[in-house]
């Protein structure tokens, strides 16, 4: 298959609408990472996702709307919760886990009863649902396993031959996928953090947000992952990553100590002259959203460049920066030092 990447106009939107009214898949910006959409009522569509990433069957998709009024169909019902969310961080990027709606394909969802739905801010993917009618299933445009990607240059690589369609606009401005938060429960639970802060909703809804364990350590033999997509190892490079919790001064003396050709360090900016290895800075420290926004793309470049082994400074994990710290211990495997 020839893969067409296209600048946003008019007319590249029209042709992504038509393509996603066909049943086909559509690379298309977001404001958190890139994504790739697919009619989510359309069992046969949704299907072609997963075969394009590699996804494993069991891991459930985000449903894209682009108003309260196509939540008909999508959910059964809009818990009090999903309204107080909806109406502080709607559109933007939060997604709300609900009870699922009869038009949701089975595939959208991985077979449970819920479903997560989101509504982007980005203008790109207003345009193409409003154009298209369609609300469509979107998971991360990466190829299953490896880091989400936040530019259609890095949508390219992977899905190269995959699907027909990439939308360029640009740089994603958040740079993690979406906070996840289920709302059906007696308690909302935090899934997966991002942007939108387990404190800012804990300030809207005048309750406490409860944290899955799986977000900020590895699920133990025989725990079950409330959210299926924390259970996989993710955002992985192809380097061996380590995790170096401690100042920056045992930082480096850490970094010097283990200096060897393949080794690089991922540091935060302006820290990088002052190492004895080669360096990726990726935001400013004690900065979540600076780091959110380099995250990725980091991870990306240090596999460009070949790196065996990176050391990486170790972000906070309140705010955005306990999204920042989700990703990272993934793409590290869990390995994390204490200096
Ligand atoms: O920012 C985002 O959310 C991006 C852009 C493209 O919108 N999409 C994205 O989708 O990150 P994906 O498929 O890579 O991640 C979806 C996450 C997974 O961790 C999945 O397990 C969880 O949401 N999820 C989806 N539906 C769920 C459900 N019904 N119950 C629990 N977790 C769910
Ligand atoms: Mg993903």
């Amino acid at each position: 298959m020839k893969t067409q990447v296209l600048p946003v106009s008019g007319e590249s939107i029209a042709l992504a609408a038509e393509l996603l009214r066909q049943g086909e898949l559509v690379a298309l910006p977001t404001e958190t990472v890139y994504g790739i959409a697919a009619d989510a009522r359309n069992g046969d569509a949704v299907r072609k996702i997963f075969e394009a990433k590699g996804r494993p069957q069991d891991n459930p998709l985000i449903v894209h709307i682009c108003g309260m009024d196509m939540l008909q169909g999508i959910v059964s019902e809009v818990p009090e919760r999903a309204l107080k969310l909806a109406a502080a961080f709607w559109p933007g990027p939060l997604t709300m886990v609900m009870p699922r709606g009869a038009e949701v394909s089975e595939v959208t969802c991985a077979g449970l009863d819920t479903v997560g739905v989101r509504m982007p801010s980005h203008p790109v993917v207003q345009a193409v649902i409003k154009a298209s009618g369609v609300a469509f299933a979107a998971p991360s445009a990466n190829l299953s396993g490896k880091p989400s990607p936040t530019n259609a240059q890095d949508t390219l690589a992977d899905m190269h031959g995959r699907l027909p369609l990439i939308l360029d606009g640009g740089e994603s401005a958040v740079g993690v996928e979406s906070t996840v938060v289920s709302v059906t429960g007696e308690h909302p639970i935090l899934l997966r953090p991002g942007y939108i802060t387990k404190e800012q909703m804990e300030a809207v809804l005048g309750e406490e947000v409860q944290v899955s364990p799986a977000i900020l350590e590895k699920l133990k033999e025989g725990e079950v992952a409330r959210s299926p997509g924390m259970k996989y190892k993710h955002y992985a490079p192809k380097a061996q990553v380590t995790i170096l919790r401690g100042n920056f001064e045992a930082y480096c003396r850490y970094v010097a100590e283990h200096a060897a050709p393949g080794v690089w360090a991922l540091c935060f900016d302006g820290e990088g002259a002052q190492l004895p290895v080669p360096s990726i800075e990726y935001g400013r420290n004690h900065d979540g959203a600076t780091q959110a926004h380099h995250l990725f793309t980091a991870l990306r470049d240090l596999d460009r460049h070949g790196a065996q082994v990176v050391y990486a400074r170790c972000p906070e994990q309140d705010g955005i920066s306990m999204a920042v710290y989700n990703r990272l211990i993934r793409a590290a495997a869990f390995r994390v030092v204490t200096l």
